[in-house]
C-alpha cells in the first residue's frame, strides 16, 4: 500500500509524496533551461556563472518593480537563456583575445537572432523569445538586432540588458580586468536614458546601494541555485 492512482493521470502516486504533473512539468522546464545554460557556460571559464548572476539581478529588479509571479518566472528563464545563441559562435571568435574584425563582430551580434531561432522550436519557450531576441537593444535605439527605442523594447529585455551589462562590467575577461563596484555603478548612472531604461537603471542602482554585499553574494564560487 502507500500508493494510490491519480484520477487525472492514472499514474500511481505515493501518498507520502503526491505527484503533481503540473509541478513536474514546471520543474522539468526549468531544468531544461538550466541544462541549456550550463552547456553554453561550459565552453568558456570567463563567462561561467554569468547567466545565473544575470538571472538573480533581473529577478531582484522584477520583484522591486512588483511584477507578478509568472512574469518574474519568465524573466528568470529568459535571463538564464539570454546568450544561448552564442552556442552557434565558433570558439575562435568567442574566445578571441585581440580586437574582432568587422566580420567577426557581425557574427557575435547575430547571437540574439540565433537564440530566438533556437527557442522557437520549443513551444513552451515561446514567451521567452522577445527578451532573448531584444536583450542588446539600447534605450536610445542604437542597439541591435532591430534598433528599437525606449519602451518599445520589451520590458524583460530592458531589465536583462541592465543586469547583463552590470555583470559583464564587474567580471574579468581574458582581455581586461573587472571594473570596481563603484565604477560599474557610475557607469549605470551615466548610461541612464542612453543605453538603459532610466527608471529600471535607477531601481537597480537603489538595490545595489542599499545592499552593497548583494552583488558579491552571487559571485562566490560555491554559489549554487
Ligand atoms: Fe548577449
Amino acid at each position: 500500500m502507500g500508493r494510490t492512482y491519480d484520477k487525472r493521470t492514472n499514474y500511481k502516486k505515493s501518498q507520502k509524496e503526491p505527484l503533481d504533473i503540473a509541478d513536474l512539468l514546471e520543474k522539468t522546464h526549468f531544468e531544461t533551461i538550466m541544462a541549456f545554460s550550463e552547456a553554453l557556460e561550459a565552453r568558456d571559464q570567463y563567462t561561467a556563472g554569468h547567466s545565473r548572476r544575470v538571472m538573480e539581478y533581473s529577478k531582484s529588479i522584477g520583484q522591486r518593480m512588483k511584477l507578478d509571479k509568472q512574469e518574474i518566472e519568465d524573466l528568470r528563464r529568459s535571463a538564464l537563456l539570454h546568450d544561448i545563441g552564442k552556442i552557434g559562435i565558433p570558439d575562435i571568435i568567442l574566445k578571441k583575445q585581440t580586437k574582432l574584425t568587422g566580420e567577426e563582430y557581425a557574427i557575435i551580434k547575430s547571437h540574439p537572432e540565433t537564440g530566438a531561432a533556437i527557442l522557437k522550436y520549443i513551444k513552451s519557450f515561446k514567451d521567452l523569445v522577445p527578451a532573448v531576441y531584444h536583450h542588446h537593444e539600447r534605450f536610445d535605439g542604437e542597439g541591435y538586432p532591430e534598433g528599437v527605442k525606449g519602451t518599445a523594447i520589451p520590458l524583460h529585455a530592458r531589465i536583462i540588458a541592465i543586469a547583463d551589462t552590470f555583470d559583464a562590467m564587474t567580471s574579468s575577461r581574458s582581455y581586461r580586468k573587472a571594473l570596481s563596484f563603484r565604477t560599474a555603478l557610475s557607469e549605470l548612472e551615466r548610461n541612464k536614458g542612453i543605453q538603459f531604461d532610466p527608471d529600471i537603471a535607477e531601481i537597480f542602482i537603489e538595490i545595489l546601494q542599499e545592499s552593497p554585499y548583494y552583488f558579491t553574494r552571487f559571485r562566490e564560487p560555491e554559489y549554487y541555485l
